[in-house]
């Protein structure tokens, strides 16, 4: 017995010293200290021991496991350690290295036209207000004077939704709205969408409107002029050359359609080698802009009367002023998306 005591207490150290995995150790605990294990069979040998040398032999056997238990305790421990440093060193992240960017996203072109024309009637002290997508045809069309039988209304090939109902083929409709709700003084901007049938390079199915218009009881043409004017030295170069035509809109009498010095060949109507300006096909202008005193049918429908309150309106086509603006020549690629497209913008 007490020869294989100092065995053990000689080689147990040793070998805990020689452990280098948690394992390792694990499989040193159970070959002393387990059910079958070396110390363990000592400790029960000892009731064949005689009674005066048990207390002695017990207490040293006892006192070996206890060690033997805190070596393999902090054997352990510094096993983890180890471990933990080498995890440290080895699998350390390299934050001075540059990350992977994020590819910044664009607004539309179509958005940074109508914020930037927003922007300007802002600055007039226009108020902005929307209306439905989905019109009844007395807003879209009888309320702004153009009865069932009407041939103002095949102008603008409607898309019908069912009964009354239909896609709003121009903004006009948030007039009605707007001067049925409230009374003058107004001074309104209306942007949206409207949709027509039709669809070729500078026609969408879908496309952007911003609808403006002024009542109070003593509007101008003159009025409409200047607002016009100064909106239009805004949006293009401030000395863009402007012409008032007079046209026809069934709710606007007079009308006039607003032409400007073309964006390519300033009016010229020529390109510099002498051939025909592809913009303006030669015209030196471009139309932007339809507009008019707000005619007094319309008045009558909404309430007002047209011996006391007067007002001009205009419509414009969001997609041709950012057509100009930017020299693109299909409408198309407003609404597919391509990302190489909308990547210019800004
Ligand atoms: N609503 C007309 C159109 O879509 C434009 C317009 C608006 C003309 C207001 C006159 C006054 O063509």
């Amino acid at each position: 017995m007490k020869e294989s005591l100092e065995t053990l207490r000689e080689e147990i150290p040793d070998r805990i010293a020689h452990c280098e995995t948690g394992p390792e150790i694990e499989h040193l605990r159970v070959e002393y200290l387990g059910r079958k294990g070396k110390l363990t069979l000592l400790l029960r040998g000892l009731r064949d021991l005689p009674p005066e040398e048990r207390p002695q032999a017990g207490e040293q056997l006892n006192r070996l496991r206890r060690v033997t238990e805190e070596q393999i305790a902090a054997r352990l421990a510094e096993l983890k350690g180890r471990e933990k440093e080498r995890i440290l060193s080895e699998e350390r992240v390299d934050i001075t290295l540059p990350g992977s960017r994020w590819e910044r996203g664009r607004i539309h072109p179509l958005t940074l036209v109508m914020d930037e024309i927003i922007d300007v009637f802002a600055g007039m002290g226009f108020e902005i207000a929307r209306g439905p997508d989905i019109e009844d045809d007395y807003h879209n069309f009888e309320a702004l004077n153009m009865p069932k039988d009407h041939p103002a209304r095949d102008m603008q090939d409607t898309f019908f939704v069912s009964g009354e109902c239909l896609l709003r083929t121009h903004t006009s409709p948030v007039q009605i709205r707007v001067m049925e709700s409230r009374k003058p003084p107004l001074q309104i901007i209306a942007p949206g969408a409207v949709y027509r049938h039709d669809d070729d390079a500078t026609h969408s199915p879908m496309f952007h409107q911003v609808e403006g218009f002024m009542v109070d009881s003593d509007i101008s043409f003159a009025d409409l002029k200047g607002v016009l004017t100064h909106f239009i030295r805004q949006i293009f170069r401030p000395e863009t050359k402007v012409r008032f035509r007079p046209s026809f809109f069934p709710f606007t009498e007079p009308s006039a359609e607003i032409d400007i010095q073309c964006v390519l060949c300033g009016g010229e109507g020529t390109s510099q080698e002498g051939q025909t300006c592809r913009v303006c096909k030669g015209s030196g202008w471009l139309e932007i802009l339809g507009a008019g005193m707000i005619d007094p049918q319309v008045f009558r429908f909404v309430g007002y009367d047209p011996e006391k309150v007067s007002g001009f309106a205009f419509g414009m086509g969001v997609e041709r002023i950012a057509m100009l603006k930017f020299g693109i020549e299909d409408i198309r690629l407003f609404f597919q998306n391509d990302i190489r497209f909308l990547r210019q913008f800004r």
